[in-house]
């Protein structure tokens, strides 16, 4: 099942149809781990270049090319790459993709997966570029909503805290987008709205959302979407210090709601650990489901699957 791109940087890229067929081989890698993995992409090598810092992410795509007999090399942070030296993402790319098969970056700027991808003679995947998207996030958080509500047309989810920056809303917008009656309520201070190529899109597709500061009037969804306030991308640190802890999640808000919780992590204080313990607590459950569809995405871009 090949997807019809040869590069991913972005959710606005897929299809329902794509995004379906990644769903389901995503769910066949579920089984594939509990078998003790396979040999599907046995001698394929990846690149994981991380130029931001990453747990979840870079992590789970190795361990997703491990668990498919494959193998990965790193390069974490600037200052180890000749980025540090002055050379372009386009050298760099072009270097690494004589050396593996497939690479996966994340890097601070916005748009520099698109540069990647231009001229990467090997399947390039987006890991996240600055406040611009996040695709395999966005994807594993469908899994998710899949897999904790057992459907995606008709959803209802809000969306909590620094929407304006937060690359894994602007992406997850898109792909949920393309599902039927999805609503949508958007809470942020006024500072931190999404952002109008988001709202465009749901108004050129004529998609439900309502904004406001108060998180209480989102509480009667299908899903919670958390999401931290971001230190890196702030200018002034007096201002992120004011809005960072604005949205404190804790178990008091859910008493007798149904919500599914959700956060891409890392947490820094708007979810209380007295959420943890709650079945539809769903985050470290969304955080596994990474490797099934990271593992998805690299056979199916390598052809594979
Ligand atoms: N969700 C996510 O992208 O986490 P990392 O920053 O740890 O990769």
């Amino acid at each position: 099942m090949p997807l019809p791109i040869k590069h991913l940087t972005s959710t606005k890229q897929l299809s329902r149809d794509d995004t379906d067929a990644i769903l389901q081989v995503a769910a066949e890698m579920e089984e594939v781990v509990e078998k003790g993995g396979s040999e599907m992409l046995k001698g394929k090598i990846l690149a994981a270049l991380f130029y931001e810092p990453s747990t979840r992410t870079r992590l789970s795509f190795e361990s997703a090319m491990h668990r498919l007999g494959g193998s990965a090399v790193s390069a974490v942070g600037m200052q180890f790459s000749s980025l540090y030296k002055g050379e372009t993402i386009e050298d760099t790319i072009q270097v690494i993709g004589q050396y593996t098969d497939i690479i996966c970056m994340r890097h601070p700027d916005q748009g520099s997966a698109d540069t990647a991808a231009g001229v990467s003679p090997v399947p390039f995947i987006n890991a996240g570029d600055g406040p611009g998207q996040h695709p395999t996030q966005a994807l594993l958080d469908i899994f998710t909503i899949q897999k904790e509500c057992d459907k995606l047309d008709g959803i209802h989810i809000t969306m909590v805290g620094d929407l304006k920056f937060g690359r894994t809303v602007h992406s997850l917008s898109f792909l949920l987008g393309l599902y039927k009656d999805v609503k949508f309520t958007l809470v942020s201070p006024k500072e931190l709205v999404m952002p109008e190529k988001v709202t465009s899109f749901f108004d050129e597709r004529n998609i439900s959302y309502v904004q406001t500061e108060h998180l209480e009037e989102g509480l009667d969804a299908d899903i919670l979407y958390m999401t931290r306030v971001q230190q890196e991308r702030f200018k002034d640190s007096a201002e992120f210090e004011r809005l960072k802890l604005k949205y404190v999640l804790n178990a008091k808000h859910l008493k007798g709601k149904k919500i599914t919780v959700m956060h891409p992590l890392p947490r820094i204080g708007e979810i209380a650990t007295d959420v943890d313990a709650l079945p539809t607590a769903a985050y470290f459950r969304e955080a596994r489901n990474g490797i099934a569809v990271r593992m998805a995405l690299l056979a199916m871009l390598l052809g594979k699957a």
